[in-house]
């Protein structure tokens, strides 16, 4: 069996609709779709990630909305191995955002932790990134209020540890697939929210 795929709004605590963790509502009319993926294991996440890269283009924004430890990196990690960019993924203790160029001719990664980016957007355009951000694929961790402006739509990815019955049911899932090296505290529910226009066309469902 495979991991259950939720078109229908996950419970209350994931969901991005009309409360104020989604303040983004689009302007240009319900130009919005979301899917929900449970996600068993850090290889999983991974995995995960290397899909959605089949799906990202140069000016593409991802931003990743998950407490200490959810996974970002960890998600972030098969973006750049589905995008093909040199140089490991990494949690940057000192950095602010890092630039791994394509290996082929696509476009760079720029994967930005902006946990401690207190100026927002400004503070990020003085990071002499020496790419251009029109052209690349950025990637954001905690990004929310800070890095918006940089496009009207954007890909964000919700990322929750899975709770009661759920995660009852992820096990299965993952006993299903024959994971013993797992366990219910790693179960994840991620939520993919395609806002604005660029994402209207995207069929998100397939690629999780
Ligand atoms: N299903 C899962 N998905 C993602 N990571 C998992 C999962 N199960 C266990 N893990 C583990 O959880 C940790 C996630 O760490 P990661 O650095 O990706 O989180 P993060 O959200 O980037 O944290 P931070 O907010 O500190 O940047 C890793 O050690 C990973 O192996
Ligand atoms: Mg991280």
């Amino acid at each position: 069996m495979e991991a259950p795929h939720h078109q229908h709004p996950a419970p209350a605590p994931q969901a991005p609709h009309g409360d104020d963790r989604a303040p983004e509502t689009p302007a240009h009319g319900g130009t919005r779709q979301e899917v929900t993926v449970t996600v068993p294991t850090a290889e999983g996440m991974r995995a995960l990630g290397v899909r959605l890269a089949g799906l990202l283009r140069a000016g593409d924004l991802v931003m990743l909305t998950g407490e200490l430890g959810a996974g970002k990196t960890t998600l972030t990690r098969g973006l750049g191995e589905g995008l093909g960019v040199r140089g490991a993924v990494t949690s940057p203790t000192f950095v602010i955002a890092r630039v791994h160029p394509s290996l082929t001719d696509g476009p760079p990664l720029v994967h930005v932790d902006a946990y401690r980016l207190g100026g927002g957007l400004e503070e990020m355009e003085d990071l002499d990134l020496d790419v251009s951000l029109p052209e690349s694929v950025v990637v954001v961790e905690w990004g929310e209020g800070k890095v918006e402006e940089l496009t009207e739509d954007r890909l964000r990815v919700l990322i929750s540890r899975t709770i009661g019955a759920e995660a009852g049911a992820a096990e299965d899932a993952r006993a299903a697939a024959g994971d013993e090296a797992g366990a219910a505290e790693d179960v994840r529910t991620v939520t993919l929210v395609g806002v604005g226009e660029r994402w209207a066309g995207e069929d998100l469902a397939s690629s999780v």
